[in-house]
């Protein structure tokens, strides 16, 4: 497996002018939201299922022998709020993300403010739109126009890739198919992971209002009285060709790596569109380096989120505790339901 291209120091820089950038954006549009992903669709909770034949090679960390997890599943929109209690509308370009957290997970975790948490996080496309760190940071050059030509060359298949990730057509977060598009450890190898919905999509009724996923979400899972199911798979690096570790803009081809099934995710019918839960939603963190050491994300994008996801979190979750130690008046903090 090669090596970032970033040096060890490069790779710190950037990473911290990645956290300043989106501290202060943080600051700016809602100190209490996630800097991105911060509109959710839903969080809701259901059972993690390890599967019982899955092979000897990917009997590693939570997925050792066969047992049920509880977890919490958080939908989301990528797109940074304009404010607080401004989302964008479901109807404009964005990634989906998916955040899986399980539960009662044994054994020593590479970070210390959660004990027994193992947390899995997706978006909608089998590729990531930067290659390392360093592209977060000239991709937003680019876009506020401070970039020199050649980079606004170099960065046109970023743009291609969140171009493409932006434009489908969702009708249900329950409905679509969510890629890690960066690598982790299981073990001694490497993995890429996918969780694909059992479900088949059904767009009948549907009406595009600016919150449309919730309400697509709600109507399946509580109006409905369905359960939702989806199968959560791994694949396998091969080399470096095939499966980059280092350029997750690289897609891990099916054929080169096929899918294999290692675990069922089930979301009961349930309620979950009311204020109580959203607090709940708002205080929770996702962070990829919740993590047992068996399943370490790698390459230099997971690297910068383990420091960035950490930092936003603590800062978000203090300015939570902060609203609620000292109250505020309704003007200022703009708390409008989301
Ligand atoms: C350098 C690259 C990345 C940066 C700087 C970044 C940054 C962030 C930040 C700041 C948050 C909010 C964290 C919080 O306040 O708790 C977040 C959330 C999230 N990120 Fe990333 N991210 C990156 C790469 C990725 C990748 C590769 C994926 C997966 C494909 C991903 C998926 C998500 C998801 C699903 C959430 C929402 C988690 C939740 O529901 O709480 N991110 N990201």
């Amino acid at each position: 497996m090669t090596i970032s291209k970033l040096s060890a120091s490069e790779q710190e820089a950037t990473t911290d002018a990645v956290l300043a950038a989106s501290l202060k954006s943080q600051q700016e549009k809602g100190p209490s939201l996630r800097q991105i992903h911060p509109k959710s669709h839903g969080l809701v909770w259901g059972e993690f299922i390890v599967e019982n034949n899955i092979p000897d090679a990917v009997k590693v960390g939570v997925f050792a022998v066969p047992q049920t997890y509880p977890i919490w599943v958080r939908f989301s929109n990528a797109g940074e709020a304009e404010k607080r209690g401004k989302f964008v509308s479901d109807k404009e370009p964005n990634a989906r993300g998916l955040a899986i957290k399980l539960m009662n997970v044994q054994g020593e975790k590479v970070l210390d403010d959660e004990d027994e948490t193992q947390d899995f996080t997706l978006i909608n496309h089998p590729v990531f739109f930067v290659r390392d760190v360093q592209g977060y940071i000239d991709i937003a050059k680019v876009a506020s126009g401070q970039a020199d030509p050649d980079l606004v060359k170099a960065m046109q298949p970023s743009f291609a890739i969140l171009q493409e990730t932006g434009s489908k057509k969702v009708v249900n977060p329950l409905f679509i198919q969510y890629w890690s598009t960066t690598p982790y450890n299981l073990g001694s190898q490497a993995i890429k992971f996918s969780v694909k919905p059992q479900q088949e999509a059904v767009s009948d009724s549907i009406s595009y209002s600016d919150d449309y996923l919730r309400e697509a979400t709600v109507k399946y899972l509580t109006d409905e009285g369905k359960d939702a199911f989806f199968d959560f798979l791994v694949q396998l690096y091969v080399d470096e060709e095939k499966t980059s570790i280092e350029n997750p803009m690289q897609e891990w081809k099916e054929e080169d790596s096929p899918f294999i099934k290692v675990a069922t995710i089930k979301i009961p019918s349930q309620k979950f569109d009311f204020d109580e839960r959203k607090r709940l939603d708002e205080g929770m963190s996702f962070n990829p380096w919740h993590t047992l050491p068996e399943h370490e994300p790698i390459g230099s994008v997971n690297l910068a989120r383990k420091k960035i996801y950490q930092e936003l979190a603590k800062y978000r979750r203090e300015q939570i505790q902060k609203r609620l130690r000292e109250p505020q008046p309704f003007y200022f903090i703009k708390d409008e339901p989301h």
